[in-house]
């Protein structure tokens, strides 16, 4: 039986098994899930070794565990680092999941649950593919190292001191991810270039203690009108954003590239479709893709402060809270952007508040060419996969990691994505196309198969 015949003949007994992966609710940012995760990586580790890893650890972290395996038995043969991670987002608002988020179910071709695009469904991809090569052949056909980590979700920090501390460890000639998104079904698509993110908090204080607004009001500073006016003058009236040197460094973008990007086979009718509002807003002079792609922005993720619950209360808090952050692109400097946008908050709000700034995660953006053979490899073995001809795509999201690896060990980066941009990845009713995962399996093993011909 040759490899995709035998891919095929697995399709049920690999399904299965991913719904014992997506049934562990392994999410990271909970310390209720604690054990799950435990029990994740675990289930991790246990399949690495039946992909043909022959050595393979569980590292314990400050927060949540690594999981690594290694198979160097192919001398002479390209060796790759495979990055996906096995920790998933909350799964709330409960009730808006169709079918619960840690019971996955199949439905119109789509397999439902938490994880299933991202990326527990993309990480059992890459096991499975790694197994089939094994049963295929008797020994995978190149050296393969897989970290699988467990908190990527909540900003991956500890996994780059275990990275700097096993340098020559993990050294490989490419790193290979599969944690990103194909431009439209039936596009398989290869990123090369993801935003960087700032995440930031702010506490907003005026009155020491919560007053009463009929004792008080119309004299005093209510923390949630300038925390909300402060928000409003963060943009101008074309969308940019107004800190200064917020733009400083950004790259322009190429007139081939903007030319290469912009005929993709991306429609702006489905993405309309996805969004779901009554109408779009971006920065003026460029083009959604590349407002999304290569654009820099700054997003309030969340507001809260002063009397939510139910009826009314009458009350001037004395507190108000914001979450935001920032998308980066090349070449910003992270550092300057959170010190340009502290200074301008501070400059904009008034002298009857203070403010109490902090920055959660930070992480650089990536764009890097594609011309080392080992993407020639990956487009052939995404046709093989999928019967079509891969596009290159860049994409909004973030995965610090991949920039981390990109300047440290200067390897190129190979980001096959297998999920879509409307599988409601951190949403209720996540889901993965299964047509996706099954390519994806055929497609990797083609990629690892390919790649021992470069050796
Ligand atoms: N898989 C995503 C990143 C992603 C999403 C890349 C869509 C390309 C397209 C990853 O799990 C994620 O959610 N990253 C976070 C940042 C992280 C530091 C929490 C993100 O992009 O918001
Ligand atoms: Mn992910
Ligand atoms: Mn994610």
């Amino acid at each position: 039986m040759d490899l995709t015949q035998y891919i095929e003949s697995k399709r049920d007994a690999h399904l299965n098994e991913l719904f014992e992966f997506l049934r562990i609710p392994s999410v990271s940012t909970k310390s209720e899930h604690r054990a799950d995760i435990g029990r994740a990586a675990r289930w991790v580790e246990d399949k690495l070794r039946g992909a043909g890893m022959q050595q393979t650890e569980i590292i314990p972290t400050k927060i949540h565990p690594l999981v690594y395996g290694e198979s160097l038995q192919a001398p002479g043969k390209p060796t790759v680092l495979f990055y996906g991670h096995y920790d998933v987002q909350p799964a709330e608002p409960l009730d808006l999941w169709t079918s619960p988020a840690f019971e996955p179910t199949v439905r119109n071709g789509n397999l439902y649950g938490r994880g299933t695009a991202d990326d527990k469904g993309q990480v059992h991809i890459h096991l499975k593919a790694m197994e089939s090569l094994l049963k295929a052949a008797g020994r995978l056909p190149i050296n393969i190292k897989a970290l699988i980590e467990g908190e990527e979700e909540v900003g991956s920090e500890n996994l780059w001191d275990f990275v700097v501390q096993n340098k020559s460890r993990l050294k490989a000639d490419a790193l290979v991810v599969s944690d990103t998104s194909m431009l439209a079904p039936g596009v398989p698509s290869i990123t090369y270039g993801l935003r960087g993110l700032n995440y930031y908090q702010i506490e907003i204080t005026g009155p020491a203690q919560d007053l009463h607004s009929g004792v008080f009001g119309g004299a005093v500073p209510n923390p949630l009108a300038i925390l909300s006016e402060l928000f409003a003058r963060l943009h101008d009236k074309n969308f940019r954003v107004t800190v200064p040197g917020f733009y400083n460094g950004v790259a322009t973008l190429s007139t081939t590239e903007r030319k290469a990007l912009n005929s993709l086979p991306w429609q702006e009718k489905e993405f309309r479709k996805t969004v779901g509002a009554p109408g779009l807003c971006g920065e003026k002079g460029y083009t959604i893709v590349e407002q999304v792609w290569c654009r820099p922005t700054l997003e309030l993720n969340g507001i809260w402060g002063g009397y939510t619950g139910e009826g009314s209360k009458t009350v001037i808090p004395s507190k108000a809270y914001a979450k935001f952050s920032t998308r980066l692109v090349p070449n910003q400097d992270p550092d300057k952007v959170t010190r340009a946008v502290e200074k301008h908050i501070r400059k904009l709000l008034p002298k009857t508040v203070t403010c109490k700034f902090s920055l959660l995660s930070t992480g650089k953006p990536w764009v890097a060419p594609y011309t080392h053979p080992f993407f020639e490899v990956a487009h052939n073995a995404l046709e093989k996969g999928f019967g079509k001809r891969a596009v290159f795509i860049r994409e909004g999201g973030s995965i610090p990691f991949v920039t981390q690896m990109h300047d440290t060990f200067k390897v190129p980066c190979i980001l096959l994505g297998f999920g879509l941009p409307d599988e409601n990845a951190h949403a209720p009713d996540e889901h993965i196309a299964l047509e996706n995962y099954f390519g994806g399996i055929k497609a990797i093993a083609h990629f690892y198969q390919g790649l021992s011909g470069l050796g």
